[in-house]
């Protein structure tokens, strides 16, 4: 479990990371997202160690994140991989030869039966035994990104870090790499994080996400609560709500289903039972892993809200007036 603590950060005098406090459960996919210069990566490389805090804490399983204690910052540092946008793999190494580089820089035998096994059944899980000897400069960027996963669980980490891993890749090659990240999580009991500024990675593989802004932790919960119905203005702006352009006269009312409630025909029951015109404005559906998430902008004449508003309620709909 990774607990972090009013963690505080200056770079040349600018407050970076703002009194940032989150947990990080073992097993779990935890998303940090925010727009560009938010403080994401700053962070991720405070919990490992590449980057010191001012003040606050960072406990990995009760152990403090220390850069001044390099015997245990380097154990620590083993017990977390790391990928990165731009893969940072060595030119000069074929496939088979970049995985095992690290077993190296720990002065692990890489010729035993037992570590060729292991490297090959890295690169069999991430789909490459067929480009063993390729060199990175052969490889599509999904590739190389899978290589970059293979060498970052060669040390059999705990926690995967994962700084803007698909944001160099097309959108179809990014949920590729997302459902391995997943298999990984699933097969191997791999802790990962996720740092990102794409809301379909979030979506698709986070069960937890925080959200930052100039280096401030604005929300954290699951994907579904924050983005959803988000209440933030700073969120509302992330992810470019339509619903920002509806209309200026009448009410608007948002209505929100899930589960059971996406299956109802709770828009044409109201009217045909109330009797009532209106428009509608926008609608969204999305995807958060395994569910379905839907939301819908009515506008109503100002003197239908409270008949509007008390079905809404009888039918059990969440619902919210739009300001
Ligand atoms: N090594 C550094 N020296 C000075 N400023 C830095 C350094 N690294 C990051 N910053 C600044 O810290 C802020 C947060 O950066 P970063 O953590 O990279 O954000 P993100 O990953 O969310 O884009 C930015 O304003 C950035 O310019
Ligand atoms: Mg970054």
């Amino acid at each position: 479990m990774i607990q972090i603590k009013h963690v505080k950060k200056k770079f040349n005098n600018i407050e970076v990371l703002k009194d940032i406090s989150l947990n990080i459960d073992d097993g779990e996919i935890f998303g940090i997202i925010g727009q560009s210069g938010a403080g994401k990566s700053t962070l991720l490389r405070c919990i490992n160690g590449l980057e010191s805090y001012d003040s606050g804490t960072i406990l990995v399983d009760d152990q403090e994140v220390n850069i001044r204690d390099k015997k245990n910052l380097r154990n620590l540092q083993k017990r977390m991989g790391m990928i990165f946008q731009s893969f940072n793999l060595l030119e000069r190494l074929d496939v088979y030869q970049n995985v095992a580089l690290p077993l190296k820089f720990w002065n692990i035998k890489t010729n035993t039966k037992e570590t060729q096994k292991k490297i090959m059944n890295l690169i069999r899980l991430v789909g490459l035994e067929d480009k063993l000897h390729a060199k990175p400069r052969e490889l599509s960027g999904g590739q190389k990104q899978r290589v970059a996963i293979a060498r970052a669980l060669v040390l059999d980490p705990e926690f995967l870090l994962c700084d803007e891993a698909t944001s160099a890749l097309d959108p179809e090659i990014t949920k590729e790499i997302l459902a391995l990240l997943q298999r990984i999580n699933k097969e191997l009991g791999i802790t990962i994080i996720v740092v990102t500024h794409q809301m379909e990675v979030v979506k698709q593989i986070c069960q937890k996400v925080a959200f930052l802004s100039d280096g401030r932790m604005l929300a954290a919960g699951s994907p579904e609560h924050l983005f959803v119905w988000p209440k933030e203005t700073e969120i509302r702006n992330f992810l470019r709500e339509e619903s920002d352009k509806l209309p200026t006269s009448g009410v608007n009312i948002k209505l929100f289903f899930f589960g059971e409630g996406n299956h109802k025909p709770i828009v044409t029951q109201m009217a045909r039972e109330l009797g009532k015109d209106f428009n509608i404005c926008w609608a969204k559906l999305e995807d958060f892993r395994e569910d379905v998430y839907g939301s819908l902008v009515l506008n109503f004449d100002e003197k239908d809200l409270e008949d509007v508003c008390s079905f809404l309620d009888k039918n059990n709909v969440t619902w919210e007036v739009i300001e």
